[in-house]
C-alpha cells in the first residue's frame, strides 16, 4: 500500500504540514507529555538564559510523528531565538552549509532535520562550527592549498533523528544534550487529542477522545489524523456529533482494529506466524514476502508492535509473542507461554 493512504502511517505528506503546523505546541507548557524530556529541557534552557548564552546543541530522537520538530521549535521559542531550518538530504554541497551558517545572527537556532541523511564532506564542515563555532574554507588546490578560519555568531544546532545508529559517532559526541522521544501513554494521546479537537472547534468527549487516543500507535501525528478523518465520517455519516458510537464506527471503517493496527500490520503479523512458524526470522526477510518497504517496516511497524509486545526481538530474528497470536485470533503453540 502506498504511504500516504496508509491512515496510520507516520509519515506527512506536503499537504498534510500546514495541518499539522495549526495543531503544533508553540511553548514547553503546551507540549503534551515526554515529561522527563520537557523537565530536563526546562532546566537547560533556564541555565542557558541565565549565562545569556545561547544553549548548548541539542540532538532529538525517535520515531516518526512522536514531536522531534514540534520541540525543536519550542526550544526555539522558548529562547526566544529566530530558526533557520533544513535537512539532512536538502544540504547538497559544501556551500550550501557554509551559506546557512555565516548567515547565522548570535543566539540563532538551526533546526536540521533528518540529521543522519546528511553527507560525510558536509558533516565535516559541522565538526568546527559545533565546537567553535568557525568555518574552515580550504582555499587552492594541491600542495599551495590554504585553509581559511572565519568566526560564526553563536548558534544552536538542533538535530532531529529517527535513525540515531546512522548517525556517526563524531556528530553525535559533539551534542551537549540528547533526547529520546517515547511512545506516548494513552491518557497523554487523549489529551492531546482533545487539544487538537479545541484547536479545530471539535466537540470532543473524554470517552470519545480515549477510543481515539487508544487507537493511535501512541504517536501525535496519528492521532490527529484520526481525528480528522472521524469528523469528516461524523459530518458525512452521522449528525456532525463524535459520539463514542460514531467515532467507534468510523474507526472500523477504516479498518484500525482496537490496539490501532492496520491492514499492513497485521499483514505482517499474519506473515510471520504463517509463512514462518512465528520466527526467528529477519526484518528483511519480512520486508521481501510481504513487499513491504524495508524502511517503513523498520521505522514504523517494527518500533510499534514491539512497544505493544506483538513482537520480540531476538539474536536471531524477530519473534510473534503470545499477544499476536490471540491478536489474530490464531491458536498460539504450546512453546508460547503468556506474557505476564
Ligand atoms: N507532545 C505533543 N503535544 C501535542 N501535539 C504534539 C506533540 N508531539 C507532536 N504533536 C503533534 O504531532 C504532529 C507531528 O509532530 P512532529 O512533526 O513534531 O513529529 P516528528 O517527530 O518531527 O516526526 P518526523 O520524524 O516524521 O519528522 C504535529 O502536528 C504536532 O502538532
Ligand atoms: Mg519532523
Amino acid at each position: 500500500m502506498e504511504d500516504q493512504e496508509r491512515l496510520v502511517s507516520t509519515n506527512s505528506d506536503e499537504a498534510e504540514e500546514a495541518f499539522e503546523t495549526s495543531l503544533r505546541p508553540k511553548s514547553l507548557n503546551e507540549f503534551i507529555g515526554q515529561s522527563k524530556v520537557k523537565e530536563n529541557l526546562r532546566i537547560f534552557l533556564e541555565a542557558a538564559k541565565g549565562r545569556e548564552e545561547p544553549c548548548e546543541h541539542v540532538l532529538l530522537y525517535g520515531p516518526p510523528g512522536l514531536g522531534k520538530t514540534t520541540l525543536a521549535h519550542v526550544i526555539g521559542n522558548e529562547m526566544n531565538a529566530n530558526i533557520r531550518v533544513t535537512s539532512g538530504p536538502a544540504l547538497e554541497r559544501v556551500g550550501d552549509l557554509a551559506a546557512i551558517l555565516t548567515n547565522l545572527e548570535e543566539g540563532d537556532v538551526l533546526f536540521i532535520d533528518e540529521i543522519h541523511r546528511m553527507n560525510r564532506s558536509i558533516e565535516e564542515v559541522l565538526y568546527p562550527a559545533m565546537e567553535d563555532y568557525a568555518l574552515d574554507i580550504i582555499i587552492g588546490k594541491g600542495p599551495t592549498a590554504r585553509t581559511l578560519r572565519l568566526d560564526l555568531k553563536r548558534f544552536t544546532l538542533i538535530g532531529a533523528t529517527t535513525k540515531m545508529s546512522l548517525l556517526s559517532a563524531p556528530l553525535r559526541d559533539r551534542f551537549g544534550s540528547i533526547y529520546h522521544l517515547n511512545f506516548y501513554g494513552v491518557d497523554e494521546m487523549a489529551s492531546i487529542i482533545k487539544r487538537s479537537a479545541g484547536i479545530l472547534n471539535v466537540a470532543l468527549g473524554d470517552e470519545p477522545a480515549r477510543i481515539i487516543a487508544s487507537r493511535s500507535r501512541r504517536t501525535p501525528r496519528v492521532g490527529n489524523r484520526l481525528l480528522k478523518r472521524v469528523r469528516d465520517y461524523a459530518q458525512v455519516r452521522a449528525d456532525g456529533t463524535l459520539s463514542p458510537e460514531t467515532v467507534d464506527l468510523a474507526l472500523i471503517g477504516l479498518e484500525i482494529d482496537p490496539r490501532g493496527l492496520d491492514e499492513s500490520d497485521r499483514r505482517i503479523l499474519r506473515a510471520m506466524i504463517e509463512k514462518f512458524g512465528g520466527g526467528p526470522v529477519g526484518l528483511t526477510t519480512i520486508a521481501a514476502s510481504t513487499a513491504e518497504d524495508q524502511s517503513t517496516l523498520e521505522e514504523v511497524i517494527e518500533p510499534f508492535l514491539l512497544q505493544e509486545g506483538l513482537i520480540d526481538r531476538t539474536p536471531r530474528g524477530r519473534v510473534a509473542t503470545y499477544l499476536a497470536y490471540k491478536h489474530l485470533g490464531l491458536e498460539p503453540p504450546e512453546r508460547q507461554t503468556p506474557l505476564l
